[in-house]
């Protein structure tokens, strides 16, 4: 940080190499057993110094076209709840588990996972954010048990819109499970449910407002003094 705390230009370079070179990770990920119908690898997009992260699943067709996270069906709905919270998307980080899409949409395997989750876990050490949301329950069962929350795991029906606190090496994390935006394409009635786990991103947010910079005047001890 700079003498007032704003981020400085070698900082800026700093976390641009270090996620250029996730990117490259991935895309040598010849090894991968979805390389081969590879159309683009999506490694995320958003602002490098976000304090919110949204980890999703893996890509579908159009995000594997356009090598960008949510930007079908699922992404629009994303997009809406984002702006109801007034939380605009480039100020947020947005990437997978999966950098690449499970032919047919199928669920990603458990030897999948484990070979593209190193890439999310350095994209976390290298922007820090303070609140983790994860889109639907892959996401967030791979980041309970990898981040210390293994024993508070429940079914996404019971966990979402719900608050943990966890410690990782960079800092105190907030981690909210959210429902999958897909839910809201596939099941009508699940936009509600979607809102109101969104409003908890925002009331995260605003709370870690108020404490950095409290109400002025705001009836301390010496207010009168
Ligand atoms: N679903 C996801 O989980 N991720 C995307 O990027 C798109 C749809």
């Amino acid at each position: 940080m700079g003498k007032n705390g704003e981020i400085t230009e070698e900082e800026r370079r700093q976390r641009y190499e270090a996620l250029k070179e996730v990117r490259d990770g991935v895309i040598d990920l010849k090894e991968s057993p979805l390389y081969a119908t590879r159309v683009k690898p999506v490694v995320g997009e958003g602002d490098h110094f976000a304090s919110v992260m949204l980890v999703g699943e893996a890509p579908g067709k159009n995000e594997a076209e356009q090598g960008r996270p949510f930007c079908g069906a699922a992404g629009k709905v994303l997009d809406e709840l984002l702006e109801l919270i007034n939380l605009p998307r480039n100020e947020v980080y947005i990437t997978n588990i999966l950098k690449d899409r499970p032919p047919n949409n199928r669920d990603p395997l458990p030897q999948e996972i484990e070979l593209y989750a190193p890439f999310l876990d350095r994209q976390i050490a290298i922007i820090k954010p303070e609140i983790i949301a994860a889109l639907g329950r892959f996401a967030m069962i791979y980041l309970m048990e990898r981040y210390g929350m293994r024993e508070l795991i429940e079914p996404i029906s019971q966990a979402h819109g719900k608050v943990f606190e966890t410690e990782m090496e960079y800092g105190p994390v907030t981690f909210v499970p959210l429902y999958h935006p897909a839910v809201a394409v596939y099941t009508r009635g699940m936009r509600e449910a979607l809102e109101g786990d969104f409003r908890v991103i925002e009331r995260q947010l605003e709370f870690r407002k108020s404490i950095r910079h409290p109400p002025v005047g705001g009836g301390g001890l010496n207010s009168k003094q």
